[in-house]
């Protein structure tokens, strides 16, 4: 049976969940922020996963209104400094992909100060994806890669350039849309995907204990034969 040991999540439908209650999108966020710690406990006492990455704010989220994002970017912060001790007493470690350096020196400190205090725990790993875009993630490993000045260009060394060097195993997508939006294109090549209609504060771990039972007898052949 296969292993869920990279778990990858595009959390989408915060926006229609808080609409359909006639809230304002900013408190379907709030709601999500919830279902993310709850996602997080879930996967840090079940031993056969290993990282849970989170996709949290895209390159191309930028687009949106001013006061969502700044809503957001005050969300992340405080999620974070109030969280912190759950990520301890879980043994989970926290570590950030994306280019957060578009982000305000404060929430840039947020982020290292979690992401240090963290390293120690040897639990499971959840990655958040700030300000990360799949082809952004690529162009920048890229250009490490020939400012090295190395010659040949192998998949080991693209691989270990990029902000996450792991594969998925089991990407799931809530809200309805079947897309990948910019989110871990490479690192996906071989990964299984579901995409749900449960909109992501509505989602449970009795969900993801399902999708997990189902993405268990999926027969995984990687291009091989059975
Ligand atoms: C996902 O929910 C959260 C972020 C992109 C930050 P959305 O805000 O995209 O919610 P919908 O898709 O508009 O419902
Ligand atoms: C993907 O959701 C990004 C995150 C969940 C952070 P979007 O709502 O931004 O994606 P599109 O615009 O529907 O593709
Ligand atoms: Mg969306």
């Amino acid at each position: 049976m296969n292993r869920a040991k990279h778990i990858a999540i595009i959390m989408d439908g915060n926006g229609r969940w808080a609409e359909l209650q006639d809230k304002k999108r900013v408190k379907g966020h709030e709601a999500g922020a919830k279902v993310v710690k709850e996602i997080t406990t879930y996967c840090s006492n079940n031993d056969e996963i290993e990282r849970l990455t989170l996709y949290a704010f895209s390159t191309e989220n930028w687009k949106r209104p001013r006061l969502e994002v700044e809503f957001l970017m005050k969300l992340l912060d405080n999620y974070l400094k109030k969280e912190l001790p759950v990520y301890l007493q879980n043994n989970v470690r926290f570590e950030p992909i994306g280019d957060i350096r578009a982000f305000s020196k404060s929430l840039q400190k947020t982020i290292k100060m979690v992401e240090e205090k963290t390293a120690h725990c040897d639990g499971l790993v959840q990655s958040l994806a700030l300000n990360y875009g799949s082809q952004d993630e690529i162009i920048r490993a890229v250009n490490t890669l020939k400012s090295a000045e190395t010659e040949n260009i192998t998949l080991e060394m693209l691989n270990n350039a990029l902000d996450c060097k792991h594969d998925v195993d089991l990407l799931i997508r809530t809200g309805g849309d079947k897309r990948l939006s910019n989110f871990l294109l490479w690192q996906a090549a071989y990964a299984e995907l579901f995409f749900i209609d449960t909109l992501w504060p509505d989602f449970t771990t009795k969900e993801l204990e399902k999708i997990i039972k189902k993405f268990k007898k999926i027969e995984r052949r990687f291009g091989g034969l059975k």
